[in-house]
């Protein structure tokens, strides 16, 4: 263990910080057809020929539909206090509104008991990109019906396990599910265009206001959040077009969808094409936008460096990938650079308007092999001291960083990357589902116990 490994320990981030693992609801459970469940659109894009790597689909994936009490259990054994997992709209309401299906609302009961029951705080996320694909069939988040809709499946979600469940997030991600699902076509549904984007980036900012509310007026009582993807950005150069191009980027990829939120609008002064989100606007929209949250969730993987391009249309600004710059990579090809979190907890917490940060998703993905029946992660449990080595030091400066999440428990299907790129603690054999704790899991259990600095 190097020195920094070692002078990091749980107990300086005080008591109340709140430690735990994130998963989704797609990425984990399987079971797609089973009890009742609605197709989703990730459902019907996985089984579109070329759209994920290898043809991989989630059929199965990691079982958690059948092995839940396995993996609360190794939740427990890993000492993580806190269990932030998402629902599946479409098992809950196959047809998206209507009819709710009583075995997918079993399966969260019994899901949220037993966290309850090994001593956990379940966190529950309720949109984790698998829209019900009955909606998508009515034009899905370029539609404004969505806010209704997801109305209705939020007032379900909280009725039905509010009693228990006090710690909410409303959307995950909203700028990789519209960027990466309506603009770009990579992920589900597929869809392109610049009309698409702005319709879903518009529909989504209401659905998080509205969801705040219905969910602060059901559970009074509740922690409400929603989270943000977010990248620290570096310019190409110190060339002021390169500077002004990282300036977009990050209006683009950091800002576009928590400003409204926070009551501050889109940010269409730096990046002007987003003057076409007003085409999208109805009398009320700015106030509807807004709402207090009691946290905001931050999901930081890595950083972006960012140069001028005239070719790239509406913001003449291209990421320049980090496998040209000669950086070390996650499997994602993502480059590992911890400092990225510090800088944007330096970054969101200028924001007066964020009560409290947590960061809900951090974490790698590194090529884990299995070997004599262990795993062994040097470079995810390097990534991840590093990175709460970070979280700390924006703590210690005063940052209202109030809870760190690890991206995440089991090894799952990663989207269009499908199985290949394995984020987990604990290693999953998708063969036989037999799960091992990996190294980084062992360290973190030992972390939270307070017992790094004798390991
Ligand atoms: C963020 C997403 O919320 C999660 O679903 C994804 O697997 C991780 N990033 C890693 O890419």
């Amino acid at each position: 263990m190097d020195r920094e490994g070692e002078k990091l320990h749980r107990d300086q981030f005080g008591d109340t910080f709140k430690w735990g693992v994130t998963t989704a609801a797609f990425q984990v459970e399987g079971s797609c057809n089973a009890d009742g469940k609605g197709p989703s659109i990730w459902d019907t894009f996985t089984a579109r020929k070329g759209r994920i790597k290898d043809g991989h689909h989630a059929g199965t994936a990691c079982d958690f539909y059948n092995c839940y009490q396995q993996d609360v259990a190794l939740v427990r054994r890993l000492n993580i206090p806190n269990f932030r997992f998402s629902l599946s709209w479409p098992r809950l309401l196959p047809s998206g509104t209507g009819q709710a299906n009583r075995k997918g609302i079993d399966f969260y009961n019994k899901l949220i008991d037993s966290c309850l029951e090994n001593d956990i705080t379940p966190w529950v996320t309720l949109y984790h990109w698998d829209l019900p694909q009955a909606l998508e069939q009515k034009g899905g988040w370029t539609n404004r019906d969505i806010v209704s809709w997801f109305s209705e499946y939020t007032h379900l979600c909280a009725r039905t396990y509010g009693d228990r469940v006090k710690n909410w997030i409303v959307l995950n991600e909203p700028m990789v599910f519209t960027g990466a699902g309506y603009f770009l076509g990579l992920h589900a549904p597929g869809r392109t265009g610049l009309k698409n984007f702005f319709a879903a980036v518009h529909h989504a900012v209401l659905c998080m206001g509205e969801g705040g509310r219905i969910l602060r007026s059901e559970v009074p009582d509740a922690e409400i959040g929603t989270t943000f993807s977010c990248s620290h950005i570096d310019p190409w150069s110190s060339k002021p077009r390169d500077i002004k191009a990282a300036v977009r980027a990050d209006a683009l990829l950091n800002r576009l969808l928590i400003e409204p939120v926070l009551g501050l609008g889109y940010p269409v002064n730096d990046v002007p094409v987003l003057k076409g989100l007003r085409k999208h606007f109805k009398e009320g929209d700015e106030e509807k936008m807004k709402f207090d949250f009691d946290f905001i969730g931050l999901q930081n993987y890595t950083r972006e460096v960012v140069r001028y391009s005239l070719l790239t249309p509406y913001i003449h600004a291209k990421l320049v990938k980090a496998e040209h710059r000669n950086v070390p990579l996650t499997t994602m090809k993502w480059e590992v650079y911890p400092a990225a979190i510090y800088h944007i907890l330096k970054k969101f917490e200028a924001y007066p308007q964020i009560k409290k940060i947590y960061i809900t998703e951090n974490g790698a993905a590194f090529p884990d092999t299995m070997k004599d029946g262990k795993v062994d992660d040097p470079q995810r449990l390097q990534f991840i001291r590093d990175n709460i080595a970070q979280v700390l030091k924006a703590r210690e400066e005063g940052c209202r960083v109030d809870g760190y999440f690890i991206w995440t428990l089991t090894d799952n299907f990663e989207w269009a990357e499908g199985y290949h790129p394995r984020f987990g603690l604990i290693y999953v054999d998708y063969a036989t589902q037999k799960r091992t704790i990996k190294s980084s899991g062992k360290w973190y259990a030992r972390f939270l116990l307070g017992q790094n600095r004798v390991a």
